[in-house]
Order: structure tokens, then sequence, then C-alpha cells
């Protein structure tokens, strides 16, 4: 198979149907700050609240949403009153602020979870059933890389805000959104060697598809490198990228992401908008750090990705990237991490025909990655 080429002749079989990705929730260590965080910087509207005032002693989540996006930020605050709270406590002391549940919306969250676990899946939490007045949820989840989940959530019977537990809210803060719409995909980092573990535990277990493959040839710069495939359902609402670190004459991106992770985990979700210079320059004003490439990127950048409708001044003056592959072209920039470990960032990303992830872009994007790893003194 051609390198960074899109595969149309693997197909999707998926085990179960995925409408989309339900929500994400992060376990950090402050969960209202990261929520003032979220809000003011990235245009989150807090929506919904669970914890001691709602009748939860050990634990706090603060749920955040914009567009189709949903965030559950949660943290610890009585780790010794159960083994929940204990749990969360411990991954935030292991891991730093991070993702642990990338939540699919199903309709069936018992059959799901069964073929998932006839398949192979680790249980996490085998499926209960929440009510409250709104109705009710079905929500088990399994294993995947490191400590994270995949937890499986049924909310055809569900009218209420979130799920039982939660409470609505209307601050009186409550910032603009920046436009951001959809969870685009979640790129996971693994050890060296596990990427086609991953990959075959999403084919399998799954039934998702190789969309695309990235050697080291591809993810290389002077001085270090990267492997990558990326899995998709059927309908292509859920795309996850697996990396891995390959050799390089300096430490890969990936190991930096693993020592300090301490394992396997969420590198970046990517948030798609339909207006990057808009959603960009907000974020911009509004504090969110971006990586930035060499003026020279965008010298020949009509001669590389042909017309565009964006004025490349503009894209130069936010340090937008631009890559076309034959069915359009997509506009997508990466955030620094959002927490002292170089850990989790962001890509905001706009599609416009383009089903791929910016292959041309990568050589460019590691090399800013590897001068913030010098920085650090992780290179
Ligand atoms: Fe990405």
């Amino acid at each position: 198979m051609a390198t960074g080429t899109l595969q149309v002749a693997a197909e999707a079989h998926d085990t179960f149907p995925i409408n989309g990705t339900d929500y994400v929730e992060f376990w950090v260590g402050n969960a209202r700050q990261a929520s003032h965080f979220y809000r003011t910087a990235f245009g989150f509207q807090l929506v919904g609240y669970r914890g001691p005032e709602t009748g939860v002693r050990d634990r706090a989540s603060y749920l955040l949403q914009q567009g189709k996006i949903r965030f559950v930020l949660t943290t610890a605050i009585r780790a010794d009153l159960s083994p929940d709270a204990e749990r969360i406590a411990e991954h935030v002391q292991k891991h730093g602020d991070g993702v642990r549940d990338i939540a699919l919306w199903v309709d069936d969250a018992r059959d799901a979870f069964a073929k998932a676990v006839e398949r192979g899946a680790t249980p996490e939490r085998a499926p209960e059933v929440l009510r409250d007045e709104g109705g009710e949820i079905v929500i088990g989840s399994f294993k995947i890389y490191g400590d994270t989940v995949h937890s499986l959530v049924e909310r055809r019977n569900y009218r209420g805000l979130f799920m039982p537990g939660f409470v609505a809210v209307t601050p009186h803060y409550a910032p603009d959104e920046v436009g951001l719409q959809y969870v685009d995909h979640c790129v996971g980092n693994v050890e060296l060697g596990k990427m086609n573990e991953w990959v075959e535990f999403y084919a399998h277990v799954m039934g998702f598809r190789n969309l695309l493959t990235f050697d080291d040839k591809t993810i290389s710069t002077e001085y270090s490198s990267l492997m990558s495939k990326v899995m998709a359902n059927g309908n292509d609402r859920i795309k996850f990228p697996i990396n891995e670190p390959a050799r390089g004459k300096k430490k890969s991106q990936i190991d930096e992401y693993l020592d300090f992770y301490g394992g396997p985990g969420v590198q970046h979700l990517a948030l798609a908008t339909d207006d990057i210079i808009g959603t960009v320059t907000t974020l911009r004003d509004r504090g969110v750090e971006f990586l930035s490439v060499p003026t020279t990127y965008y010298d020949d950048l009509q001669k590389r990705v042909g017309t565009i409708d964006e004025p490349v001044g503009e894209l130069a003056a936010l340090g937008i990237l631009v890559d076309r592959d034959p069915d359009g072209y997509l506009l997508q920039i990466f955030t620094k991490p959002v927490e002292d470990r170089p850990t989790v960032f962001y890509e905001i990303i706009q599609r416009k025909g383009a089903r791929s992830f910016g292959a041309g872009n990568f050589k460019a994007l590691f090399e800013a990655i590897e001068r913030e790893q010098e920085l650090r003194g992780n290179l």
C-alpha cells in the first residue's frame, strides 16, 4: 500500500454502530480552574455540574459544551471516600491532567459492550442503567491504551441535560464560543512496537478500517521520527490515529509524551471549525498559544496546494497550515501543550473536502515541535 495515501480497498465492518463522539472526559487536578480555562480561552459553555452540592461527596465534574463537542472535567475531592475518587486521584498523580474517556454514542450499549468484550476488549465497567426524571441512560466501558477507556453511551430513552447526576447550570460568566463544532479525530500515543497491536484492536474489536498509514520516512525530520496509522469507523465520524515513536538521531516527540504522561494516552484532540481564521484569531486573542512555522512555509504555498479561498497573508499571520489531498484541502494549526507536562494539545482543523490529516505539513510541524522540545531540554 502506498504510504500516506487514502486506502479505498479496506472497508469497515463496524462491530456495532457508532453515531459519534458522545463526550471526552478529562481527569484533572482542579476541575474548577480547568473549566475556567476552557471557557475563557476556548469558548466552551458551562452547562452542567455534578459534585457535593448535588449529592456527590467525593468528586466534582463540570460539563462543557460547544457545538457538538462535550467535555467533562472531573476531579477527586475526597480520594479516601470511594474507590472511584481514589482512581481519579491516582490517575492525576501519574499522568497529570489528561483524557480518561473517549465516550462513544451508541444505539444499544449492552449489545455494543457484549460484542466488544466477546471480540477481546477488556471490560472496565459492565453496562449499568442510570435514571432520573429525564429518563434513563445505559453506560458501560472497556479499556484501551494506557489508563484510557471508551465508554459506550446509550441515550435513546433519555431527554435530560446529559446524564443522571448532572444538574443544569446557567452561569453569569459565559464568554462567547469561538466556532468549534465537533471532534474531528482523537490521537493516541503508544509505546514503540505497540501501534500495530492497537490497530489490530480497532480492526478486530471495533471493525474499523485502516484509513491511512504513515511510516517513519513520511514522518521524520533530521532528528526524530514516528509512525502512525489512522483507524476509522464505517461512517467516518470516528477517527483514531495511533502513533508510536521511531528511532532517530534524537528523542521522538512521542517518547517525550510517553515519559511525561507516564505511559500511553491521548496526545491531541482535533476540533473542527468552518472558519479557521476567525476561530484562531479569537483563540490567540484569548491567550491560547500555537506552534509557529517559519515564514518561508508560505513562500510557495500556493504552488504546493493550488488555489485556496483564504488569503495567504492572513494564514501566514496566524501560522495556519494548509494541505491538499485528492478530495480537497484542509487548514490546520496546533496549540502548544495546554498543561505544564508536554502532553495533551489541540489541533484546530477546517476541512474543505480533504479527508486526510495534513501529511504535507508533518515536516514543518514536527520541526516546530522539536524547537519546543529543545527548549524543554527533551530533544
Ligand atoms: Fe491531528
